[in-house]
């Protein structure tokens, strides 16, 4: 058993050591907002944080988590569903089938908290390894400027 601090919650999970976070979060604790995209650290669905900063889960594995690690999801971003982002999220319309998108939303918290008013560049930059098939990459954008503003 390992203890994770999960969204602010201590949770003791069982899964192997070799077992991506990923599968964690989905398959034992049945969370299921973090998506599997690819499972080779290519396209940037399975975002989530460690310890404050964006990871991809299908590329971090238990056995290299410190105990008690802090783990925050899509589910933990927000108590009330009410981040900025998420805000910003709904005014632009941005996801389209959804599917990249708490994975995109992930990545932006990182920029955002390390680097609250980013500039174009800086969010393509920042943006660069989380896909979206539905190409909404200008509504992202455009809901980060947003965010940053609020
Ligand atoms: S599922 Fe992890 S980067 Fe694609
Ligand atoms: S909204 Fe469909 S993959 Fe991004």
């Amino acid at each position: 058993m390992k203890k994770l601090t999960i969204n602010g919650i201590q949770k003791e999970v069982a899964s192997d050591g070799q077992t991506p976070l990923l599968w964690v979060i989905r398959e034992e604790l049945g969370m299921t907002g973090t998506k599997f995209g690819c499972g080779q650290g290519l396209c940037g669905a399975c975002t989530v944080h460690v310890g404050g900063q964006a990871v991809r889960s299908c590329q971090t594995w238990l056995e290299d988590l410190d105990e008690g690690a802090e783990v925050t999801t899509i589910e933990g971003l927000h108590p009330t569903g009410e981040h900025p982002l998420q805000l910003a999220w709904i005014k632009h319309q941005v996801p389209q089938c959804g599917y990249c998108q708490s994975g995109q939303i992930m990545q932006a918290a990182d920029l955002l908290a390390n680097n609250p008013d980013p500039s174009d560049a800086e969010i393509v930059e920042a943006m660069n390894g989380n896909l979206c098939r539905c190409m909404t990459y200008e509504s992202i954008r455009a809901a980060i400027k947003t965010a940053a503003k609020a």
